[in-house]
């Protein structure tokens, strides 16, 4: 909610022509001149506030928070800041700033703990994967106070997971975009998954690069298991008892092919889309690992907000298949189950325990499948007969178990493409 001391507005910086004020208004709706104070003390509450209530998983603490805050000042020097519009309020543990260059250019500025961030997203835009332009970035402070920072060019569009309807599928609503939408993906991921040029055959070679194993192991561990045990899910013979055995084998089966440059989080709230429908890919986290994490993480993120049926994995996966030829089916397969698993405990409190056990199940058949679908890989057209193969198992078990997410089934979810 918004407070008296939030609507207390700050004019245009003196130094800008109205033009360009008005310019800046009209490219950044639902958002206000404010003082920096006021927003970094925004950012900086909001953290203490879940750090209170121990949500977030990354959440490294307020602390880190006020030291990436406090390099804000001299960077607004440094780089030219004449204002700031209102904020992003869920910062983490880093500062995010909309901020307006003496240029009267808008750009975003990210400070906080080295992360490798900026030479990821170097490395993706030297690819020509769609990710925001980076106009400066650097390290700033002293000793054990140093922050990174990172000055990126503005997008104007909005994020994907803010804009619900967008991933719905229910029966007659706009499947066929969300196709588009897996296909304009795996277009993304075909180009960041391309080898790696030297210097960086070891991608471990840039500050921060964290796996993915790290990076999914931390989600399982401080998230998903947490909300399952919440949810009541835990208990002798739980699933959530072997949850790095999943990623394990997932791991595993991934480790024939060297690993890839990855985004590492190409979830519906780090995807934006520009007023044409084009989507550009922010905040990267994972850098390296097997290219079927990205597809997967995206994929199964497509269900989370939707109310559809989980069964158009086969689907979407054939999809993501056809446009990323180095993807394979079967590995994709393994980490689906891990994504789909990951988002069934982290929703087991929202959803319910049926709506979890359900993921569950068709997680379940996706790794029953996986060595019948990896015995197919000899034949030449193995990618359509394993996604039949996935396709007719899946419907099979909805058939046997009546399984139902939220009331839409794989037929129906097909039927209305
Ligand atoms: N280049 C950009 N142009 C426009 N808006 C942006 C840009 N980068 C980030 N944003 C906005 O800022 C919000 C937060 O950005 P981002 O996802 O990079 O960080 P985060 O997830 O909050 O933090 P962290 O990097 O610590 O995970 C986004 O949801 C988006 O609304
Ligand atoms: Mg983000």
């Amino acid at each position: 909610m918004e407070r008296e001391e939030d609507k207390i507005g700050v004019v245009p910086p003196p130094s800008l022509s109205t033009e360009k004020a008005a310019l800046i208004e009209k490219l950044t709706p639902g958002t206000q001149w404010r003082s920096r104070e006021l927003l970094l003390n925004r950012q900086i509450e909001a953290c203490r506030l879940r750090e209170a209530g121990k949500k977030g998983y990354n959440h490294q603490g307020t602390a880190l928070l006020i030291q990436a805050a406090s390099a804000v000042p001299d960077l607004e020097a440094k780089l030219g800041i004449v204002g700031y519009r209102h904020n992003y309020q869920d910062a983490g543990s880093r500062v995010t700033l909309l901020v307006v260059l003496s240029d009267g250019r808008l750009a975003v500025l990210k400070v906080g703990p080295r992360s490798g961030e900026a030479e990821q997203l170097k490395l993706l835009a030297e690819r020509g994967a769609s990710v925001p332009e980076i106009l400066n970035n650097g390290v700033i402070g002293r000793g054990g106070k140093m922050v990174a920072w990172l000055l990126m060019r503005f997008i104007e569009g909005h994020v994907l997971g803010a804009k619900r309807p967008f991933l719905v599928v229910e029966p007659g609503l706009d499947y066929a975009d969300v196709r588009r939408r897996v296909a304009e993906a795996g277009n993304f991921f075909r180009l960041a998954h391309q080898p790696l040029p030297a210097p960086y055959d070891g991608p471990h070679d840039f500050p921060g690069a964290i796996s993915f194993r790290e990076e999914v192991g931390q989600y399982f561990d401080s998230v998903c298991v947490p909300k399952a045990a919440e949810a009541g899910l835990m208990g002798p013979g739980d699933p959530t008892v072997n949850s790095r055995r999943w990623l394990c084998d997932f791991d595993t089966a991934a480790l024939a092919a060297p690993p890839a440059l990855l985004h590492g989080d190409p979830a519906e709230v780090n995807v934006m889309e520009r007023p044409d429908g084009k989507l550009v890919f922010i905040d990267p986290v994972t850098s390296y690992g097997p290219p079927e994490f990205d597809a997967a993480r995206w994929i199964s993120r497509l269900f989370r907000h939707g109310g559809h049926s989980p069964y158009v994995v086969a689907d979407l996966a054939g999809v993501a298949v056809n446009v990323e030829p180095k993807l394979d089916l079967h590995v994709l397969l393994l980490a689906l189950a891990c994504e789909l698993r990951a988002d069934a405990w982290h929703e087991s409190v929202k959803q319910g325990r049926e709506y979890a056990l359900q993921l569950v199940r068709v997680a379940d058949e996706l790794v029953r499948l996986s060595p019948e679908v990896a015995a197919l890989t000899p034949q030449p057209d193995y990618v359509e007969k394993g996604l039949a193969l996935v396709e007719a198992r899946l419907l099979q078990l909805e058939t046997e178990q009546k399984l139902r997410v939220r009331g839409v089934t794989l037929s129906e979810a097909i039927s209305s493409s």
